[in-house]
């Protein structure tokens, strides 16, 4: 019974007001929070109310709307209003530095703006509105097209391990890495998922689990700490992730742990896939070193669902994402077409 992804969006746009789903709460609970100000969008992204790279892209184009809105009822003229959501783009674009989909999407309406210096408050507020309702319905489509290249690439029986949480609640509905599986039963592959549970935030359990067990894909939770063991027994013919920032020459920043997947894939000889869309790519970055990898807060390592699990006073360190190199990577699967061993020149032919 494939109820879920109708029934729980990531995200609901009705009346300017952005209502995103809790990702906080899953498993335990599926309850909305509303957000009608600039910040109560940007305080989402930071705590992770909304999270994953494509759905914090489309939320905080959703927030330059309702702080244009917001500026609207305020009185604010066209020339203020600029400013301002200049401001408002910087404040939701720092909210979360790996993910380039949040400074792609602000800078889709960006350009909108410098394109419509001349529009009145009231057009300024519908073009952003436009602006965010397309980038929010060409992610969904973009990874439906993905999924069926990804789909193609498997064998009709496969069991396939993923990290993280590169799902419909990543995104604005079906997924990357998870819209690659997806599409791969829909065409009746008889596909097997192991799910990393995914700490420190345990999105893979919380979230990926509960993606897979409510549309009855077969899938398996697992320790991070099993996948080793699990590829040396013969057991995962292929990995799929999703990705935050791809750099030009391949290299892929994506959730903690993900690295240290791709060296035991490579190792085990397993097929390592990486699922992104285009705007994942960073053209403005030469390779993995520059990308910038959020630190987040130390609790989230000593702490487990709110409880310590550490002595207090231990140091912990909690890096958000981690590189994988290109040359670890059997090909990143986009919208438009499967980049077999990504490097440069391939990827730069993408945006031609
Ligand atoms: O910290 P998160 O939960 O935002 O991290 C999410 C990931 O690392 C995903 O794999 C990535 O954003 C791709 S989502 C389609």
């Amino acid at each position: 019974m494939r109820v879920y992804k109708k029934e729980l969006p990531t995200m609901i746009w009705q009346d300017k007001e952005l209502r995103l789903l809790d990702q906080r709460l899953l498993p335990d609970r599926a309850e909305y929070r509303i957000c009608r100000s600039l910040e109560d969008v940007a305080d989402s992204i930071c705590d992770m109310t909304v999270r994953g790279a494509p759905a914090i892209g489309i939320s905080a184009a959703y927030g330059l709307v309702i702080a244009a809105q917001r500026a609207f009822e305020a009185g604010l003229d066209a020339n203020t209003m600029h400013h301002d959501l200049k401001y408002a783009s910087e404040k939701l674009r720092l909210t979360r530095p790996t993910a380039v989909n949040l400074a792609w999407a602000l800078e889709q309406a960006g350009k909108w703006l410098s394109a419509h210096l001349n529009a009145t408050p009231e057009d300024i507020v519908a073009g952003l509105e436009l602006v965010a309702i397309r980038i929010h319905n060409e992610d969904i489509e973009n990874n439906r097209r993905m999924g069926l290249n990804g789909a193609a690439l498997l064998p009709g029986k496969a069991s396939i391990l993923t990290h993280c949480n590169a799902g419909a609640l990543a995104t604005g509905g079906y997924g990357t890495a998870l819209g690659v599986i997806r599409a791969a039963v829909e065409s009746g592959r008889d596909i097997h998922v192991y799910v990393d549970e995914t700490r420190p935030l345990l999105q893979g359990a919380r979230i990926t689990a509960f993606e897979l067990y409510h549309e009855d894909i077969s899938a398996t939770l697992i320790t991070d700490n099993c996948a080793g063991y699990l590829m040396s027994q013969g057991k995962v013919d292929l990995i799929v992730v999703g990705a935050d920032r791809i750099a030009i020459n391949g290299d892929t920043a994506n959730k903690i742990g993900t690295y240290s997947l791709a060296v035991l894939a490579a190792y085990h000889k397993v097929p390592f896939y990486v699922a992104a869309p285009i705007s994942t790519i960073d053209p403005a970055i030469a390779d993995g070193k520059a990308i910038v990898i959020e630190e987040r807060r130390p609790e989230e390592v000593t702490h487990l669902c709110g409880k310590r699990t550490a002595p207090e006073g231990i140091a912990a360190y909690n890096p958000a994402f981690d590189v994988t190199p290109a040359n670890l990577i059997s090909a990143i699967i986009t919208e438009r077409e499967v980049v077999h061993y990504p490097d440069r020149s391939k990827l730069l032919k993408l945006f031609s």
